[in-house]
């Protein structure tokens, strides 16, 4: 295609019309008349159809149709692109992306979403709004559940896995959320973000860029204002460092009505003065509202807005259609067959489900024997609700629940009481006697608690982080019956659970994970596949504790090691400053041994590369997984720095007995920080280097760069 010839004859409304992106549900197709009702759109049915691009439209869309109706309204033959938000899994749900952080293996996850891509392409798909690589320390924040990690590295790491694995199944994809979006203060989602240079750039920038190198076709703004700029017209952002900086030019869309939004802020006056703070800052696209549309023109006219930014924007736009061939078939892959679960993405999504389960507790419960007679209790026991939030597209009755994963292994039905509701706010105790008499029959009782799917994802931040109230009262009670209880913990994100651990003999987080929930906890609990996930995010012991993360700086009253409280250092009275669980922890039903490491050098001149290299053994007598993680630390800077830093990691399936021997790269990249005036610097000195199984359980070695 053409572009610039393309671009010379399209008129600024023209323009306009491909900067903007609707909601396709806001025109509705009414099949009597065989005509779209535009009267939900402040539009004239030409400009609606016009426009250049729409989102969210559902499975029984008739998106066929829809692509057809805006070909046929657009002077120049500019076929519309649809988005969507398909965020862990499309018709198949894989766990949700806090769990695949959890599984550390980027490799399956790729496979995962090549596979997604594959699924919903077929339904029409041509960009998805993911991957989301938002940096989260609060697990209040109901967005957790959509990262992958507390750690820059890990999110990095996954962000890209998950925009190889799109662009191999043929889907382009916007990550997002820029920028800084998951640094909400309280954890309260929409909230404020306001940090130092230093911070934004040292953990909360690191994973987009990072992304690029993988050249996703779009980038989101994100809701929030960051240090006193809504990030939607955050001229640093976009222009020193998105454009300048990093040199994205790809598409730049909005957030869901955050042109808007930036009135609210307090920033700008009216969608006219909203619209042409977006515009200024180069961005293209303006998600759900209209303000470039009914503003553009007179704001170019007046002079307020150079129309070469539009132009810039629409050759942006227009090089995308173009990438995804849309010019010459305007409905993409939009198959007549709609995407159906299979056993392909079945068998995916229970391995990366088995994978990310964390085994936080076992004091010899685990795994279950095939001949115990196990009650099973809670209410998301038998619950097909545990696919996760974000999954607007899959398909839900294909759910496995626990229950009937269970009885799938075994060949036979099982003993099941749901006790009580799942809801924090649920009142009905009348439950639980059932489930106590259920109890007191059998020989261990699998409990399934936590939170509901619907209690995490956008808008659902919570003060109290805890199972909820009325679960907590049944747990008590199955507690009390003197049977040995596994806990099968369901959640969105990091619960505290410093109150429930002790009432568990053994205990296995499972997130959400996804359509093969059932099965693979079944798997995992009878001991068929071994545990192996590893927590990317610190556990904390109580919501207090919120934001909680190892990389934290260095402080000057540090707390002797795991003390407790200790006057005259930092920390809390009434509670200790470590987690309940460590990032990277996960144990597992085999045991594992790491060697000291040992370094390629103990000094190390700037252009040279360090190996650290560990022999990793299966000392158990199981074959399992186990994730060896590489930690390192920069003793001392011009600047504070973290205590900790992944820097890698690397997930080996060993077999009983064997050992691996596993090598670790360092160079002048890993060990560089962006030092004052946010330059990239190495510092020469001393640097330790970790090696373990999660970030407090190390080896460590010592080298000096000179
Ligand atoms: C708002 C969310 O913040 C964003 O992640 C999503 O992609 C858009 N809505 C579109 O649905």
């Amino acid at each position: 295609m053409d572009i610039e010839k393309l671009l010379g004859q399209m008129t600024v409304e023209e323009k306009l019309c491909q900067m903007t992106q609707l909601n396709l549900r806001a025109a509705v197709y009414r099949e009597d008349t065989k005509t779209w009702d535009y009267s939900a759109v402040n539009m004239t049915e030409a400009q609606y159809a016009a426009i250049g691009s729409g989102l969210s439209y559902d499975p029984n869309y008739p998106l066929r149709e829809a692509l057809s109706v805006h070909l046929a309204a657009d002077r120049n033959g500019i076929p519309l692109i649809v988005m969507l938000d398909i965020v862990h899994g499309y018709k198949t749900a894989f766990p949700i992306p806090l769990a695949i952080g959890a599984t550390f293996d980027t490799a399956l996850t790729e496979k995962c979403f090549q596979f997604t891509a594959k699924e919903a392409t077929q339904d029409g798909a041509m960009v998805t709004f993911s991957p989301m690589v938002d940096l989260v320390r609060d697990a209040r924040w109901g967005r957790v559940m959509e990262t992958t990690s507390e750690d820059p590295f890990v999110n990095g790491e996954f962000g890209k896995a998950m925009i190889r694995g799109y662009h191999a199944g043929g889907l382009a994809c916007c990550v997002k959320h820029y920028a800084a979006y998951g640094a909400a203060e309280g954890g309260r989602d929409y909230n404020t973000v306001d940090m130092s240079e230093y911070t934004l750039r040292e953990y909360y920038l690191r994973a987009y860029q990072e992304c690029l190198k993988e050249a996703p076709e779009m980038i989101m703004t994100s809701f929030n204002s960051l240090n006193g700029v809504p990030a939607t017209a955050n001229r640093h952002l976009m222009l020193d460092i998105l454009r300048g900086e990093w040199q994205f030019d790809g598409v730049v869309i909005t957030d869901y009505n955050a042109v808007w939004e930036m009135i609210n802020h307090g920033y700008k006056e009216d969608t006219r003065e909203a619209g042409k703070a977006a515009l200024n800052a180069t961005v293209d696209m303006e998600m759900a509202t209209t303000s470039f549309f009914k503003h553009g023109e007179d704001l170019v006219k007046s002079g307020e807005v150079d129309e070469k930014l539009l132009d810039n924007s629409v050759r942006r736009i227009l090089k995308l259609k173009d990438k995804l061939g849309l010019f010459e078939n305007p409905y993409y892959k939009l198959a007549k067959m709609r995407a159906q679960v299979t056993d392909e993405g079945r068998e995916l999504s229970r391995k990366l489900a088995e994978e990310s389960f964390v085994l936080l507790k076992n004091d010899g419960v685990l795994p279950l024997e095939k001949g115990e007679k196990i009650a099973w209790i809670g209410p998301l026991a038998d619950t097909k609700e545990i696919v996760g939030n974000w999954c607007g597209f899959c398909d839900r009755d294909a759910t496995v629940t626990v229950k009937s994963g269970v009885e799938n292994l075994l060949g036979r039905s099982v003993a099941y009481v749901r006790g009580c509701g799942w809801g924090w706010n649920d009142k009905n105790e009348s439950g639980i006697a059932e489930a106590v008499e259920l109890a007191k029959e059998a020989d261990k009782i699998v409990l399934c608690v936590g939170e509901h799917q619907s209690e995490s994802g956008e808008c659902r931040s919570k003060a109290d982080i805890r199972i909820p109230n009325m679960q907590r009262k049944l747990i008590k009670a199955i507690r009390a019956c003197g049977k040995p209880v596994v806990g099968v913990v369901f959640a969105g994100r990091p619960l505290a659970l410093k109150n429930e651990l002790e009432l568990f003999d053994g205990l296995l987080y499972v997130w959400q994970p996804g359509t093969e929930g059932g099965n693979a906890i079944a798997n995992v609990l009878y001991g068929e596949v071994c545990p192996s996930g590893k927590l990317p995010m610190s556990f904390p012991r109580s919501v207090g504790q919120c934001p909680i993360y190892y990389n934290h700086y260095a402080t000057g009253r540090p707390q002797p090691v795991d003390a407790g409280f200790f006057s005259g250092t930092t920390g809390y009275q009434d509670e200790r400053n470590a987690p309940l669980f460590p990032f990277g922890f996960g144990l597992s039903y085999t045991r594992f041994e790491i060697s000291e490491p040992i370094l390629s050098a103990t000094e190390l001149r700037e252009d040279e590369r360090l190996t650290v290299q560990v022999t990793v053994k299966n000392v158990g007598d199981t074959d399992g997984a186990e994730v060896v993680q590489l930690y390192l630390r920069d003793d001392f800077s011009e600047l504070v720095r973290p205590v900790k830093m992944l820097k890698g990691f690397q997930r080996v399936f060993l077999k009983s007995g064997e050992e691996r021997e596993i090598t670790f790269t360092l160079d002048k990249e890993t060990l560089s920080y962006y030092g004052e005036n946010g330059a990239l610097t190495v510092e020469k000195g001393a640097f330790t280097v970790y090696v373990g199984q999660d970030s407090k359980n190390v080896k460590e070695g010592k080298f000096r760069l000179i």
